[in-house]
């Protein structure tokens, strides 16, 4: 995917106006998400005008470039929540996965946040190299105290997808993991919520993604591209609008792009005449052409699908151990990436 130049982002002002159309409309939360929303130095005006159109304000960061005057900013902006991604419990693998060195940065950071009146989340997502010490990753989690975690499988979009023999599972890997959250969520009720999300590739129906197509959520990019999810453009032959030529309630209800899988008339069977179309709205569209080069296709992670057959190939060749060796309990991460280097394919970094 192009990374958007910085001089085509937004301003302050554009994004002021962009969320008190969003308040006005009804919607009640801003998150702000990445990239790296830490990179626009403006992160604090941004919350506060958001905060005064009457949103909700989230900030999902990796912590990169938060230092506490800067905390003590947002928190003064009435930041409402802030979510802080770790990717493992050790810090070497947390390191190299992240490529950059901000596992200790995270920890104290993580310290700093909970010493203000702001609603605590933190993000861990799992794969075939982590989910083997997931208790492990618990009991880490446990001491940095947050209200809630929420635990992820990578989904397979962009790099994931291109990376998804090295990151996908095993299905003994997911069960061991269910129950290892279950019983954590026993015990750590009335303390620390625990959000769980299994692996749709695993999943008997496909995942409600985005609670539905143009239905409840409008992701707008650093340039003012407004998309109803965040892979929305590696759909074909759709465009998008930008806040700097419509208005924000125009996007919502008139556009194109809104509407392309807006309720149930796109739908082809057998999502058309399916019990479980309210529900899951037929899975993810942007999935749905990853997989199988038709964005109006049931999502193929639907055991119902007619091209379930890519995710079952998939999921065979994950469970005979022949795409990827997994990291064990007592193997070391970072050795096993080396090791295992060929595997993985990477972004060339930006000129
Ligand atoms: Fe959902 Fe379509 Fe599968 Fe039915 S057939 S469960 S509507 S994806
Ligand atoms: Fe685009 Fe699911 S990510 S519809």
């Amino acid at each position: 995917m192009q990374l958007a130049g910085t001089q085509s982002e937004l301003s302050s002002g554009e994004w002021t106006s962009v969320f008190q159309q969003a308040g006005q409309l009804g919607m009640l939360h801003a998150h702000f998400t990445g990239g790296e929303p830490l990179a626009r130095m403006d992160l604090t005006e941004l919350v506060s005008a958001a905060r005064t159109a009457g949103l909700y304000t989230n900030l999902i960061t990796s912590g990169v470039g938060l230092n506490d005057q800067r905390l003590a900013a947002l928190m003064g902006a009435g930041l409402d929540h802030i979510q802080i991604s770790f990717q493992d419990s050790r810090e070497e693998a947390a390191n190299w996965i992240a490529g950059a060195k901000a596992h200790a940065h995270k920890i104290e950071l993580s310290q700093a946040i909970r010493k203000y009146k702001v609603a605590f989340t933190v993000n861990l997502v799992v794969h075939r190299q982590n989910l083997d010490h997931l208790e492990e990753m618990i009991a880490f989690i446990e001491t940095l105290n947050p209200d809630r975690v929420e635990i992820a499988h990578a989904q397979y979009y962009g790099w994931a997808l291109a990376n998804r023999a090295a990151l996908m599972p095993t299905r003994e890997q997911v069960e061991k993991g269910v129950a290892i959250v279950a019983e954590a969520e026993k015990r750590l009720a009335g303390r620390m919520r625990i959000d769980a999300v299994i692996p749709d590739y695993y999943a008997k129906y496909p995942k409600a993604c985005m609670g539905g197509w143009g239905q409840r959520l409008m992701l707008i990019n650093p340039s003012g591209k407004v998309l109803p999810c965040h892979a929305a453009e590696v759909l074909p032959q759709m465009s998008f609008e930008n806040v700097r030529d419509r208005p924000l309630q125009w996007i919502w209800e008139e556009s194109e792009s809104f509407q392309r899988f807006r309720g149930e008339s796109w739908m082809a069977e057998p999502c058309r005449s399916c019990d479980h179309r309210a529900e899951d709205f037929g899975g993810c569209r942007c999935q749905a052409f990853l997989l199988s080069g038709e964005a109006e296709a049931t999502d193929p992670a639907c055991s119902l699908a007619p091209k379930h057959s890519v995710i079952e190939s998939a999921l065979r060749e994950s469970n005979a151990g022949t795409s990827v060796k997994q990291g064990t309990g007592g193997s070391s991460f970072v050795q096993l990436q080396q090791q295992s280097a060929a595997l993985w394919t990477y972004r060339t970094n930006p000129e």
